[in-house]
């Protein structure tokens, strides 16, 4: 395969090329470096710094020539979305509509979109299908939900198949622990450096997370699948990439004690704006289409995070 990865430079498309390499595929990168980094991208990726939504891109992806784009690249961060909406949706909206179309103009074979548990906002019921009522509770889920229409709105019809994949809460090696980002990353660093890292909320709230390799393959999986991807209706398009497990933050920092041996205090903070109290994700409509279902034991995962921040 010939891949294209937005946002190739940050955490999950730095692990999906190196995977997508080292299986003797070619890939290339399209990455700002807003939040990714430099030692991130792959020496042997083709790559353009360049913002998705600036002029350029469709040039840019066109001189890569893919046969298929896995959009990555957005505003990831719940608080910077709260405090400048415009951005959040112009990179993550208009920034879809612009790798949507450079996809179709360059005769892709599929176009995957990188979406959201953020889209369900707080569940009725655990765990959310696909189908579940979406209510964002804050506007990182509003782009991501309206992204998804944005993708179905320029390809369907095209002869570009096209899904969005909602993950869940992603943990892993190379997980930036100075941004906004993931609870994982933060709790497994500062643990590690034995300094009190701080928990918002009552402990008590849950989350659905997934290892990074786990995501990778549901990526690879999703690109080598030999039936169309984009079903019809509204959530046709829709893929849950998750555990379909509940862990309460409480549950999560008592098993990063173990895996980095902190013993100390944790700062126990007010829930923060637009944090939910509940998600799970049913993994089962995934499965049946790509044949995909996450494998990683939670604590080996933990432990393989944990060694990561350590070197
Ligand atoms: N990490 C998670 O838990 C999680 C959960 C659900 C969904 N997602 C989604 O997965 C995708 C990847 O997330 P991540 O955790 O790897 O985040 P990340 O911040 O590590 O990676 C995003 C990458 O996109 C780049 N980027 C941002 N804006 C850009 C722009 N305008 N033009 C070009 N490049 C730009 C950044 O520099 C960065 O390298 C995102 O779409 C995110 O919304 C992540």
């Amino acid at each position: 395969m010939r891949v294209l990865i937005t946002g190739g430079a940050g955490f999950i498309g730095s692990n999906l090329t190196w995977t997508l390499l080292g299986g003797g595929h070619d890939v290339g990168v399209i990455d700002d470096f807003s939040t990714g980094h430099l030692e991130n991208l792959h020496p042997a990726a083709w790559s353009r710094t360049l913002d998705i939504t600036t002029p350029g891109l469709a040039e840019a992806i066109a001189e890569f020539a893919p046969d298929s784009i896995v959009h990555l690249a957005a505003q990831t961060s719940v608080p910077v979305s709260i405090a400048d909406p415009e951005r959040d949706r112009l990179v993550n909206v208009e920034g879809t509509r612009a790798v949507a179309r450079a996809a179709r103009a360059v005769g892709a074979r599929r176009m995957l979109s990188a979406s959201s548990a953020a889209v369900y906002g707080e569940p009725e019921v655990v765990p959310l299908v696909e189908t579940s009522q979406k209510r964002p509770a804050n506007p990182y889920g509003h782009s991501k939900l309206e992204a998804e229409s944005v993708l179905a709105t320029e390809l369907r019809g095209s002869g570009t198949d096209f899904a969005s994949l909602r993950f869940s809460n992603v943990f892993g090696p190379r997980q930036d622990a100075q941004g906004e980002g993931g609870v994982v990353a933060i709790f497994a660093s500062r643990m590690q450096a034995k300094q009190t890292p701080v928990l918002y909320g009552s402990g008590s709230q849950t989350r659905d997370f997934i290892y990074v390799g786990d995501v990778v393959a549901a990526i690879v999986s999703a690109l080598e699948a030999p039936l169309p991807l984009a079903l019809d209706g509204l959530d046709g398009p829709a893929y849950n990439v998750s555990t379909g497990a509940e862990t309460s933050l409480e549950e999560l920092a008592a098993a990063l004690r173990l895996a980095t041996g902190y013993h100390g205090d944790i700062d126990r903070q007010p829930a923060r704006e637009g944090d939910i109290d509940r998600s799970a994700l049913a993994p089962d409509k995934a499965q049946v289409a790509f044949g995909w279902q996450a494998r990683a034991v939670f604590e080996t995962a933990l432990g393989r995070t944990v060694g990561w921040f350590a070197r």
